[in-house]
This record gives structure tokens, C-alpha cells and sequence, in this order.
């Protein structure tokens, strides 16, 4: 999968794509990451990507042209799936959205700073808007950073053990199980000894009945979902 992101702050999206897991997906060449300065694009010498909003008020708009000019010589290179843009007011993230983007070849993400992008540009470019949650950030660069983590894991062949992300919490509208390791006894507190005890179908069933659980109690809006 190749993912494209236009940014104004792109070393913000460096250090956070650039270890562990999302690190390994680049190496192993299953995730191509290209992210771009939108000042290439900028209107004049002085790297201008943003100017006032019409009809007054605080807090510049990214302007349609820097953005529009990013998009059309993104967009002639190769045909993308989807053109995202970051925005708290866009639909919120969810496992089932990440499941499904991670099946796309081709992405594209754009950050938005400052009071956002002039909205002809989400009208006649964007495919997408997707929130991280129901808070604001300063810029859309962590945001995106959760969005290509949250997908790049999903692609086969980036976690060491293929199943594991199947067992994640929101896979299934469940959230995960408790996870214990050695020692068995610390300090006196006990693994649970069904899972000492080598019987993987007892495990199993030990796990579901764990995964309900939390879920009934931590996310009940979860179980409602399934009806
Ligand atoms: N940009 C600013 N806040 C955001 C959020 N909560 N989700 C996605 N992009 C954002």
C-alpha cells in the first residue's frame, strides 16, 4: 500500500512513522509513506499556503490552489482510492473503518492546520473525512499519524503473528481479553490458572467469556451495536 500526505508540518509526522511496527512495514516494502511539504505548492515565493477567511472572523484557511496543484500532480502519477482529510467534524474513526482502508492500494491523506481548508476542496476533491475523536489538535499531522498506524498494522505480513491483529479490541465489537505474563506468581497475585493449564479449547472459552465481560462493562454501547 502507498500512502501520500500533504502537510505544512511534515517533520511532525517523521519520528512517529519511523519505528517499531510502522517502521517494519516500510522495510519490508508492504507500506510506502511519501509525505509532502504543501509548501512546494505555495502561491508565491514567500511559501504562502493560507490567507484570511472571507466574511471575517480569527484564524486563516488553507487556500484551494496550493492544494489543488499537491492533488493534481499527485492524482496524475496514479489512481488513488481514496483522498482523506483529517478533521475533527469528519466521521469518527473506527476498527471497521481502518479494516476496510487497509484493503485500498493507493491513499491519500491531507493535514489541515490553522481554521481548516477552504471547503471547495472537500467538495470537489476529498472521497473522505475521517476524525480521530471528539477533541481538537493543533493540525492534522497526528491524526494522520493514528490513521496510517491504525492501517498499516492490518496489512498482512506486518505483524510478526498473522493472527494477532484478529484478537484486537474492536475486532468483533469486543474488546480484548486480560494478557498475562511470567512469572505466574508476583507478589502473590495469580495468573488465572486456566491459562496454566495447557487445554487451548478451556483458554479459549476463558478468553471470550473475559472479552465479554470487559466489553459488557467498560463499552456496552459496543454489544447494542450487534443487536
Ligand atoms: N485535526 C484537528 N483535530 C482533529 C481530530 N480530532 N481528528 C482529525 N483531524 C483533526
Amino acid at each position: 500500500m502507498r500512502i501520500d500526505i500533504i502537510s505544512v508540518v511534515p517533520e511532525l509526522l517523521e519520528s512517529p512513522l519511523q519505528h517499531s511496527i510502522m517502521k517494519r512495514a516500510q522495510t519490508k516494502g508492504l507500506l510506502e509513506v511519501q509525505v509532502h511539504h504543501l509548501r512546494q505548492w505555495a502561491v508565491n515565493e514567500y511559501g504562502q499556503v493560507d490567507d484570511y477567511q472571507y466574511g471575517g472572523g480569527a484564524g486563516m484557511v488553507m487556500m484551494c490552489e496550493p492544494l489543488a496543484k499537491a492533488l493534481d500532480q499527485l492524482m496524475a502519477e496514479r489512481r488513488y482510492d481514496e483522498i482523506i482529510y483529517l478533521t475533527p467534524d469528519g466521521a469518527t474513526l473506527s476498527q471497521g473503518m481502518a479494516n476496510s482502508l487497509s484493503l485500498k492500494e493507493n491513499l491519500i491523506m491531507i493535514c489541515g492546520h490553522y481554521k481548516g481548508i477552504d471547503d471547495r476542496i472537500r467538495q470537489h476533491y476529498i472521497t473522505k473525512e475521517i476524525s480521530i475523536g471528539d477533541y481538537v489538535l493543533s493540525g492534522g499531522e497526528l491524526a494522520a499519524a493514528v490513521l496510517v498506524d491504525a492501517i498499516g498494522r492490518l496489512l498482512p505480513g506486518v505483524l510478526n503473528d498473522e493472527t494477532s491483529a484478529l484478537f484486537d479490541s474492536f475486532q468483533d465489537n469486543l474488546l480484548a481479553p486480560p494478557v498475562y505474563t511470567r512469572p505466574a506468581d508476583f507478589r502473590g497475585w495469580k495468573v488465572p490458572d486456566v491459562l496454566l493449564s495447557g487445554d487451548p479449547k478451556k483458554v479459549e472459552d476463558w478468553r471470550y467469556e473475559q472479552a465479554l465481560r470487559r466489553t459488557r462493562e467498560r463499552r456496552p454501547d459496543l454489544l447494542q451495536d450487534e443487536g
